[in-house]
């Protein structure tokens, strides 16, 4: 069944959360139980072939989160506001946040930063009745003006920042706040100052929650190696080698066989000859 917010907020487990994208992912995530299911903007890297997040459309989000929720409707849904959807004022945010929960479905909506146009959008879309999750430390929507997708908050000034930034979308009324790539003290730190839980990525063992992108945890794309994920399948190895089989046995002629064929009289053949 679907936790609600305070179910979240108060588990007494390290909440699970995983990337989906399409109906399958959607399906696979809800099976196996998990707390939150984030319909990232990743999708822009893993499954349309971006080098970023940044050419990801409202549109793409709304057509993925759909897919995601026809697979998993009793699961807490997130959905990434794409880049350029909320930096606009608190109405275009508003806007993008109330066409993502009315055409998905989506629980909850999430977006990048806290800046005090950021802090703005959420204290008004959480006023308004919207759940929000924020998201500090590593932005990759702005990765380029953070001198690219590195550790965020090794030194001092960065640190700080991360840590008020958490603090701030607290205050701001998010119900939860992803910490990615930041060392692990520094989201302990986080975690013990904040109410509302953390989801880590790339943030140490010491958050409320952790989140990966499922495509790195299946092991989607081959010989691809991050630190901050852990492969528990090699999906994309298994994919190569059944298509190659697939190729091998229709080169072959081993398939189809008599079992994957229709059969048919001989009096209705012999009619045709
Ligand atoms: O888009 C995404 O997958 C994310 C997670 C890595 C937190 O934002
Ligand atoms: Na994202």
């Amino acid at each position: 069944m679907k936790r609600s917010i305070p179910e979240l907020q108060h588990s007494e487990q390290a909440l699970v959360m995983v990337t989906a994208y399409d109906y399958p992912g959607g399906r696979h995530a809800q099976a196996a139980g998990v707390d939150l299911i984030l319909v990232g903007d990743s999708l822009g890297n893993v499954v349309l072939g971006y080098d970023s997040t940044a050419p990801v459309t409202l549109g793409d989000m709304i057509h993925h989160a759909r897919a995601v929720r026809r697979g998993a409707p009793d699961t807490f849904m997130v959905v990434d506001l794409p880049f350029g959807t909320y930096h606009t004022g608190t109405q275009d945010a508003m806007r993008a946040a109330v066409k993502v929960i009315q055409e998905t479905g989506a629980d909850a909506v999430k977006m990048e930063g806290a800046t005090t146009e950021i802090l703005q959008v959420v204290d008004n879309l959480t006023r308004n009745g919207i759940p929000v999750m924020g998201h500090v430390g590593l932005m990759p929507q702005t990765a380029t003006a953070q001198g690219g997708l590195r550790v965020q908050g090794k030194d001092d000034d960065t640190a700080r920042r991360t840590l008020e930034g958490a603090v701030a979308l607290e205050a701001a009324g998010a119900f939860a706040v992803v910490l990615e790539a930041i060392p692990a003290r520094l989201a302990k730190l986080i975690s013990d100052r904040l109410h509302v839980p953390t989801i880590g990525i790339g943030a140490g063992v010491n958050c409320d929650g952790q989140v990966l992108v499922t495509h790195d945890l299946l092991g989607v794309y081959e010989g691809e190696d991050k630190k901050i994920a852990r492969r528990y399948a090699e999906i994309g190895k298994l994919s190569r080698e059944a298509i190659e089989q697939y190729a091998a046995d229709v080169r072959a002629r081993a398939f189809p066989t008599r079992e994957n064929s229709f059969v048919m009289k001989d009096d209705v053949l012999d009619k045709l000859y």
